[in-house]
């Protein structure tokens, strides 16, 4: 298990993971980097601040966003045989976990777990979250680690010993390019030990129009949730970006295999943001976000490369979405 300084386990008090300051002045680096590239980019971490957590919210109820019914159709589905695979007295570890929503439906089925350990970025939402869980699952040792699952952290001491399983749901790693998948996906190891398992959310490639769809929805809230990056760096970098002047731009590349999104900029203009200022041409793109849609045997080599085997594999009906159990190799 490796060790992090800045990964922060929880009992009562959720101390913030990062003084703000640190925090503000990473995001400023990064937008003053990504938009001062010849192809502009910006990170698509920076969402999720409370507006854009709020927006996904939304979008994971929208009608044209399969991914979110489709996985729990599964989950609901499957989690019995799910929680015989992960074996006894497991420690559950879930990375993301934000309300450990989906995680329930597991926790419901999986009754002797050694422990459930929830990671997340946001320590107020974390420590919220474990409370409610002691409350429904008094049996369980719920052990909160505050921290960001993309560096290098601690588990807790008490997770050494023992079978573990790493939950990563909603299809996260396709938001990571290959490459840095497949290193993501060979940092977890660690923390799954060598007897231990993966269970992971993978979308699947499917018609290009449901893509499309569910990444242009009717109500427009993926364009607001695009668009919210903007208004975060207006809050946040004293930036001055004209929200009317760019539009969501998003759509399926069938030879990357990835959802693209865009801000496309509607005219030649200027903005500025963390104290610098960016030129963009008419039609000029903002690259916000990947999201990488995967055939099984595509998944499998990608999970072959980063070191794990593929033990059992959950669809549903249209096989749209998978929820799959890699072991280490
Ligand atoms: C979080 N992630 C899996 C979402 C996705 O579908 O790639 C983020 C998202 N972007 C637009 N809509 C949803």
């Amino acid at each position: 298990m490796r060790m992090n300084s800045s990964a922060v386990e929880l009992e009562e008090i959720a101390p913030a993971l990062e003084p703000a300051q640190v925090e503000r002045d990473a995001f400023a680096e990064e937008v003053r980097r990504g938009l001062g590239r010849a192809r502009k980019e910006l990170p698509c971490k920076f969402f999720y601040d409370a507006q854009g957590s709020r927006l996904f919210d939304r979008i994971c109820d929208l009608d044209e966003y399969y991914l979110t019914r489709t996985e729990t159709s599964i989950l609901l589905r499957y989690s019995g045989e799910m929680a015989d695979a992960l074996g006894p007295r497991c420690t559950l570890i879930e990375y993301g976990s934000g309300s450990s929503l989906k995680t329930r439906i597991l926790l419901d089925r999986a009754h002797d777990l050694a422990a459930y350990v929830p990671i997340d970025i946001s320590g107020a939402h974390l420590q919220t979250a474990a409370r409610q869980l002691r409350l429904e699952y008094p049996g369980l040792a719920v052990l909160p680690v505050c921290a960001d699952y993309t560096r290098p952290f601690d588990l807790p001491g008490r997770c050494a010993a023992g079978r573990r399983c790493v939950f990563f749901p909603g299809s996260t790693i396709g938001n990571f390019d290959p490459e840095a998948a497949r290193e993501f996906l060979r940092s977890i190891r660690a923390h799954c030990g060598s007897d231990g398992a993966l269970l992971i959310g993978v979308d699947l490639k499917k018609d290009p129009d449901l893509l499309h769809a569910a990444y242009n929805d009717r109500e427009g809230v993926t364009a607001q949730f695009n668009l919210n990056l903007l208004a975060r760096i207006n809050r946040e970098l004293d930036g001055g970006f004209n929200l009317s002047q760019f539009a969501h731009y998003a759509f399926y590349h069938p030879v990357r295999g990835r959802i693209e999104m865009h801000l496309i900029s509607l005219r030649e203009q200027d903005a500025w943001a963390a104290g610098g200022r960016f030129h963009f041409r008419e039609g000029e793109a903002i690259f916000t976000e990947s999201s990488y849609k995967y055939t099984p045997g595509e998944f499998e080599n990608l999970a072959a490369d980063s070191g794990y085997r593929v033990e059992r594999r959950w669809t549903d009906p249209r096989r749209w979405f998978s929820l799959q159990l890699l072991r280490v190799i």
